[in-house]
């Protein structure tokens, strides 16, 4: 069988998140898992295929969700899908997270925009064993108030004991009583021990180069911060070259990487 040939998953709910983001609920045809922060191919029959890490629980084996944010033909696509649509999947793809690698440190997430939907799912994979972590901090900035994605699960991620979470907006309106800045202004005074914590950063480019550069600003070792790293893909299997970053194929080697590994190479902020 060729290894292209992708599932089908069924939408059987779609949460409108904000203006340009949707939620899409999938049921797998066949079964289907992923380890939180790889990837998978998603198609439109006909039309084409774009990747997305999934944004729900890794331990839920009968559904699974994706969040998209609508940036151009195949994403706008994807937004007109409706309740009952059948899609296509490859993957899972890349690594994951190294959860387990985690335990016993303490942590800190920082997320901007639609970044917040591979974080979603490793938030997830973190609270089914939080006590195995000493402490975790989450950070995450919106554009605006209206920009801000799974409002409706804030207060679930703010309830364990060990996690801080802190809500930040570029811009705020009249509504707005939380802090405004962008997200590297979250990252003062973080109650860490700041040598030995480990960073995770994920969001659009410029906020990952920005959010980096202030953790090793703060004292975190490069080699303690990891980066979910996205580049244009096609075949999301270490075969067509597209989504090559120095040494590394994306889409195979990462897409999460260690900074310390990928800092030298001139495009990491492409
Ligand atoms: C491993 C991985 C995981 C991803 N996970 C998610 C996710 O969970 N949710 C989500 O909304 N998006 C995610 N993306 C980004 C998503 O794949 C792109 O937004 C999508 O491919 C754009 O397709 P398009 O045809 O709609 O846009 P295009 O018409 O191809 O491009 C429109 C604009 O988007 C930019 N663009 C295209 N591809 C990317 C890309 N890969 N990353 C950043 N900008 C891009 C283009 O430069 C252009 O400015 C992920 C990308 C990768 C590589
Ligand atoms: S997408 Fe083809 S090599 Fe990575």
């Amino acid at each position: 069988m060729s290894i292209y040939l992708p599932n089908k998953a069924t939408i059987t709910n779609i949460i409108e998140e904000t203006p340009t983001i949707k939620t899409f609920v999938f049921k797998p045809v066949d079964s289907f898992s992923f380890k939180t922060g790889q990837f998978i191919e998603l198609s439109y029959p006909g039309i084409g295929e774009a990747p997305f890490t999934p944004s729900s629980d890794p331990n839920n084996k009968k559904a699974f969700e994706v969040t998209i944010m609508k940036v151009g033909k195949v994403t706008e696509l994807f937004h007109k899908a409706k309740i009952g649509d059948c899609l296509g999947m490859r993957g899972p793809y890349g690594n994951g997270y190294p959860v387990d690698s985690f335990k016993n440190k303490e942590l800190l997430i920082v997320g901007g925009g639609v970044g917040l939907a591979p974080l979603r799912s490793l938030i997830y994979a973190l609270y089914n064993r939080i006590n195995d972590f000493k402490k975790i901090v989450i950070c995450y900035g919106a554009r605006s108030p209206q920009d801000i994605v799974y409002k409706y699960l804030l207060e679930e991620f703010k309830k364990p004991k060990n996690v801080e979470f802190r809500l930040t907006v570029d811009r705020a309106d009249n509504t707005w009583k939380g802090n405004v800045g962008i997200v590297t202004t979250l990252l003062e005074k973080l109650p860490l021990d700041i040598k030995q914590a480990t960073g995770i950063v994920c969001g659009p480019p410029i906020m990952m180069k920005f959010a980096s550069l202030k953790l090793l600003e703060l004292g975190f070792s490069p080699k303690n911060i990891h980066l979910s790293m996205e580049k244009n893909m096609s075949c999301g299997l270490g075969k067509c070259g597209h989504c090559r970053l120095g040494k590394y194929y994306i889409c195979k080697d990462g897409p999460v990487f260690i900074f310390d590994d990928i800092k030298d190479m001139w495009d990491i902020w492409d």
